[in-house]
């Protein structure tokens, strides 16, 4: 039972007798639980708008709805209180009912939705042949709660990798291994050789880009500051608000510029101060051209680029899934770029076929109404772009698949690119899909800048994890003092809990902002982390363990629950709030909503055992209610974890 969707609905009849159909969903999202137990359950706050619109006094308003509402088998009467917010009480018994349905519902309140639709989830999509680093963690941990919890709701999930498999990094380590390979080292790792490459390439392409826009960014440096002491000279003492939000936004492109031109400074005064590849970056000076040439003639179907292409893939798909396993992410496809890439000339002559495409500048280009510049889907030198991919994915998708929803869980950064993609889709007949970007931020460093090592590299992926999980055992081995756990179990709980950590810090933020990645905070066994979930579950299943408790035979029994404690009525609320967590979820595609829920219960959870006795109840009667608590609130907090792609252990 979704009960806070019940209870809108019940509220929904009483509505529609004040105002349009169009406005009754705004009120009802006015209807949300109480902050405080002294307001009841639920608290309704919408006779407040009401009154205003209707200019009648909200507290009449609320007696009003209250008397048309029919909720009576749920709750008491609801109460009107100050102003006119309306307090709702579910009946104790009612709870009770529908706890004690709970114990025997391996969905636990979650009913299959009765019109499912089929989703296509685009999440991870690395670019392969380098390295994963910590800007995957996102598009990864979000995309694949999404698919669990969608499909847990019944819905048809279908996940996709869209992999970069054929862009430029193929060019360079194409290049790289046509100059700089290491033939031995190749044979015995391949993979470590080809990162290397990689690297190598890269470095070499940024020096000769760095050198070549170094002294244009020292101009505007000047010109920026001289601006900048211009405009600060004229503001004098004291500017107002809008002149030093001028002020700090003059400081920012300049601190941007600075910091641009010092980090190609280190990378020059790194390449002149090591001979080996100082001498490299002479001899390919033309390195960019070269790499975007290797890669035209991958696309051309030249036979030694397309060879090696077809040697390097599998390294390279092999490194990534090593990071999949331990993260425990499957997908059902793993279309990469590649597959798309026979198709594309197709999808450019249907655009212009149809007339919405037209040549310019020698470009193909879509031009969107609303958009400053055009959707290019084929460059003036003939190669296809990231665009075309995404539209002839679309095309593969929608016929294959034929979805209600395509998700794209891809940073913020790319929101213009597929707010373009997705009106020319619709433009070009995929009218009825939903498209959903679902952006996130970035993952800072603590000196709030995006998060980079020491050196100024991106973070490795595989780095991250294996100190997520060398972290998590120091806090295993400090809670194992009675040293109940041996060394390889104290080495599995490490794993749970260290990628437990890792996925919960990351889908507990709101995904649109922004946050500061810590392995502390993350690993708490305080406050909103995996690790107090995971260890709020162990805490049930020690109470088992210690009572000797045979679980089956209490799920078979007939004991009645008892909510007679406030702590205990609590929990049993909270419980009952799950299928709501879980469809919110949905709702906005936001999983921090279900980690905010666990939270909560977990909470109610450790409120609940300190007041009440398990083990030790007074009479029986109530020990094997709270023992059915225990179970219930356990059965949650594992599945709700589940749904984030995160493991509980018994024992921790
Ligand atoms: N490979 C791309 C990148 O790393 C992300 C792909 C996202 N999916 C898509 N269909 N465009 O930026």
């Amino acid at each position: 039972m979704y009960l806070l969707r019940e209870i809108r609905r019940r509220f929904s009849a009483p509505l529609a007798t004040l105002v349009n159909n169009d406005d009754i969903d705004p009120l009802l999202e006015m209807i949300l639980s109480s902050q405080d137990a002294k307001f009841g359950d639920y608290q309704a706050n919408c006779a407040m708008p009401l009154g205003k619109r209707l200019g009648e006094s909200p507290r009449e308003i609320a007696q009003r709805i209250i008397s048309q509402l029919e909720i009576d088998d749920l709750c008491q009467t609801p109460e009107v209180a100050g102003p006119g917010f309306i307090n709702v009480s579910l009946h104790d018994d009612w709870m009770v009912q529908q706890l004690q349905k709970l114990v025997h519902d391996p969905e636990l309140g979650i009913r299959k939705i009765s019109q499912p639709r089929t989703y296509v989830v685009d999440f991870s999509s690395p670019n392969v042949a380098k390295p994963m680093h910590v800007g995957h963690i996102r598009s990864t941990v979000i995309g694949d709660a999404l698919c669990r919890t969608l499909r847990f709701l019944g819905h048809r999930v279908i996940s996709d990798n869209h992999l970069g498999d054929w862009g430029t990094q193929f060019g360079m380590i194409i290049y790289g291994y046509k100059h700089f390979r290491d033939e031995t080292a190749y044979a015995a790792k391949p993979i470590v050789e080809l990162s290397r490459l990689y690297r190598l390439v890269r470095r070499l392409m940024d020096f000769h880009e760095g050198c070549a826009d170094l002294s244009g960014i020292k101009q505007e440096i000047e010109k920026q500051q001289a601006l900048l002491s211009q405009q600060e000279t004229a503001a004098g003492e004291k500017p107002n608000k809008h002149t030093k939000k001028q002020l700090r936004s003059l400081r920012d492109k300049l601190d941007g510029l600075i910091e641009r031109r010092d980090s190609i400074l280190t990378l020059v005064s790194e390449v002149e101060a090591d001979p080996q590849i100082g001498t490299l970056a002479e001899d390919h000076a033309d390195i960019a051209r070269n790499v975007l040439a290797e890669t035209a003639k991958l696309h051309e179907g030249d036979n030694e680029n397309r060879e090696l292409w077809e040697q390097f893939l599998p390294h390279c798909r092999a490194d990534i899934q090593r990071v999949y396993k331990r993260l425990d992410i499957q997908f059902d496809h793993e279309l990469g770029e590649s597959f798309y890439h026979d198709r594309l000339g197709a999808v450019v002559d249907n655009f212009e076929e149809r007339g919405m495409a037209r040549v310019s500048d020698g470009a193909v280009c879509v031009f969107l109404e609303g958009f400053d510049t055009p959707m290019i889907i084929r460059k003036q030198d003939g190669a296809f772009l990231y665009a075309t991919t995404d539209l002839a994915t679309i095309a593969f998708r929608s016929e294959t698949w034929n979805p209600d929803a395509m998700l794209y869980v891809v940073d913020h950064r790319q929101g213009e690119h597929f707010d373009k993609l997705f009106e020319t889709a619709r433009q070009w007949g995929h009218d009825s899909l939903e498209f959903q970007h679902i952006s996130f931020g970035t993952v800072l460093g603590s000196d709030g800048k995006p998060f980079k090592t020491r050196s100024g590299d991106t973070v490795g992926l595989e780095g991250l994890l294996d100190e997520a999980e060398s972290k998590a055992l120091d806090v295993v081995l400090q809670n194992n003092l009675g040293a109940e756990l041996d060394d390889q179990q104290c080495q599995q709980v490490a794993k749970v809990v260290g990628m437990g950590a890792l996925k919960y810090s990351d889908l507990s933020h709101n995904r649109t902002s922004d946050y500061v990645f810590s392995y502390d905070k993350m690993l708490s066994l305080r406050g909103n982390t995996a690790t107090y979930c995971q260890y709020a579950y162990a805490r049930t299943q020690s109470i088992f363990a210690r009572g000797e408790v045979d679980v089956d035979a209490l799920r078979q029994s007939s004991v009645t629950l008892r909510l007679h404690e406030s702590a205990e009525r609590r929990l049993g609320l909270e419980l009952l709030r799950f299928p709501d967590a879980v469809a919110s979820v949905a709702d906005d595609y936001r999983p921090n909503l279900l980690t905010n829920y666990l939270f909560e219960l977990a909470n109610c959870f450790a409120t609940f055992f300190e007041a009440c006795p398990v083990l030790k109840a007074v009479n029986e009667e109530d020990r094997q209610s709270r023992l059915l608590l225990c179970d219930l609130t356990g059965r949650v907090l594992r599945q709700g974890l589940a749904l984030l792609g995160i493991d509980v252990v018994d024992k921790m």
